[in-house]
């Protein structure tokens, strides 16, 4: 028998049951703390934040050097791991979609990133406006543990890829042991008072911590991600596994 915990099926800020309601409240949240994210992003995650968009955006080096090969950048945010992206494209290569729901972030990526070649599209991960098979490789940095229903957004990451096509998701972790502990403390307890201190949106940064301990543990993670369809699946753990880079390809 399975004795593992119960998975979550999704983003469920304090006080939300239905999926409608949470995400609702989750697109508020991000539209709230908007001004403030990247200052507090760079700040609460020491610098380490740059590190790890790049870090993910080297692991899609084959696939992003190619020119013709359609790149979506999910819950884009203000755009860095998708300016992380672009850097790897050659000049003539297509441009990248970057998605988010929340107006504010993305009006902030636009004007971050004003001349790069980005298409920003304001949309939904949970019913992506694109046909099935429309790109090569799906990514998203921090973005999917928000979604209210994980299962169903990878079943929706899956639809949107061609055969062959790759998924990459940078997200937080939890690590176990002491070093979870330490890692828990401050999560717990140093972020949310920054951030709400900072930002003035303390619920904000009550939520983001919560949506961390919630989320799946990588080896559930990767029993979603097969059970979605994908192969190859694999969780490259960085920085102590306080993150890490999910993979997997649709054969
Ligand atoms: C923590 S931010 C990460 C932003 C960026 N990827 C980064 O690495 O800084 C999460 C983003 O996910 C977006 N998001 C959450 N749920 C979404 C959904 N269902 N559809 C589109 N965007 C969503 C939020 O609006 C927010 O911009």
């Amino acid at each position: 028998m399975d004795k593992s915990p119960a998975v979550n099926p999704g983003a469920r800020p304090k006080g939300e049951t239905s999926e409608a309601a949470a995400a609702e409240h989750v697109r508020d949240l991000f539209d709230s703390i908007a001004p403030r994210y990247d200052v507090l992003n760079h700040l609460l995650s020491m610098g380490l934040d740059r590190i790890w968009w790049r870090r993910t955006a080297e692991s899609f080096r084959g696939v992003l050097k190619r020119p013709e090969a359609r790149v979506l950048d999910l819950c884009c945010g203000t755009g860095d791991l998708t300016a992380a992206l672009l850097r790897l494209r050659p000049g003539d290569a297509e441009p990248i979609t970057g998605l988010d729901f929340s107006t504010a972030m993305l009006d902030r990526a636009r004007s971050k990133y004003s001349f790069a070649n980005v298409q920003w599209v304001q949309g939904d991960a949970m019913h992506l406006p694109y046909t099935d098979g429309s790109f090569d490789l799906v990514t998203s940095a921090f973005g999917f543990r928000n979604l209210t229903n994980y299962a169903e957004g990878l079943a929706e990451i899956f639809r949107v890829l061609t055969p062959g096509g790759q998924i990459g998701i940078l997200e937080a972790n939890q690590p176990d042991g002491v070093r979870g502990w330490g890692y828990g403390m401050y999560f717990q307890h140093v972020l949310p008072v920054l951030g709400g201190l900072i930002s003035g949106q303390r619920a904000a940064y009550r939520y983001l911590p919560d949506s961390v301990m919630r989320f799946p543990r990588p080896e559930q993670m990767l029993r979603m991600m097969r059970d979605a369809g994908f192969q190859q699946s694999a969780w490259d753990g960085y920085l102590l596994r306080a993150a890490g880079l999910y993979r997997g390809v649709k054969q």
